[in-house]
């Protein structure tokens, strides 16, 4: 893939009725924000509550549409989190190792990261990638990753060259 090549973005919201809307929205916000970074463009931005088939229905919507999406919200401990148990069943495959990084450099600021049960798959070509709900998490967890994320961006779009790790974004 060139430099100049764009990638088509989606983000979606799990909405939790413990939280404010603001913070959901900034989660959100600071997901567009990297986005650009890529760089690529945002095709979809969707907010749902926390429900296994609205939260489907959404990633289905976006990820037909996205070669990238990524979700906040949904994925502790708590009885109404159901972000991971709604993805797992729609990935054709999972990519652990990038859910594995996020959850080991989250430990870095708070013991708090080994409470998110985040997950990243893939999803008939779409990197699908879902993030805690708070926006210092949604930063820590995209600057984890970002190193690795154009490569795999490229390797689902059947590009196999290997060129240097990217610097993370901030
Ligand atoms: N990961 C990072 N990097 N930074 C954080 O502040 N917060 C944790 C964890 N992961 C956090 C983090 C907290 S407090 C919780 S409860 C879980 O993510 C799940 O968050 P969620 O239910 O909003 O998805």
């Amino acid at each position: 893939m060139n430099d100049e090549h764009r990638w088509r973005a989606a983000e979606i919201t799990v909405s939790d009725s413990r939280r404010g809307i603001d913070a959901d929205d900034r989660s959100g916000d600071v997901i567009v924000a990297r986005f650009a970074l890529l760089p690529s463009d945002v095709v979809a931005r969707e907010s749902v509550p926390d429900d296994l088939e609205s939260i489907r229905a959404a990633v289905r919507r976006c990820a037909e549409h996205a070669d990238v999406l990524i979700l906040t919200g949904g994925t502790g401990i708590g009885p109404r989190d159901v972000t991971p148990q709604a993805l797992l069943p729609m990935f054709d495959y999972e990519v652990p190792g990038m859910a594995e990084v996020m959850r080991h450099d989250g430990l870095k600021s708070t013991p708090h990261a080994m409470l998110s049960r985040q997950v990243v798959g893939v999803m008939t070509n779409c990197l699908v990638l879902s993030l805690p709900g708070s926006p210092n998490a949604v930063a820590e967890c995209l600057d984890a990753v970002w190193p690795a994320l154009p490569h795999a961006l490229a390797l689902l779009a059947g590009d196999t060259t290997h060129p240097e790790p990217s610097s993370p974004a901030s």
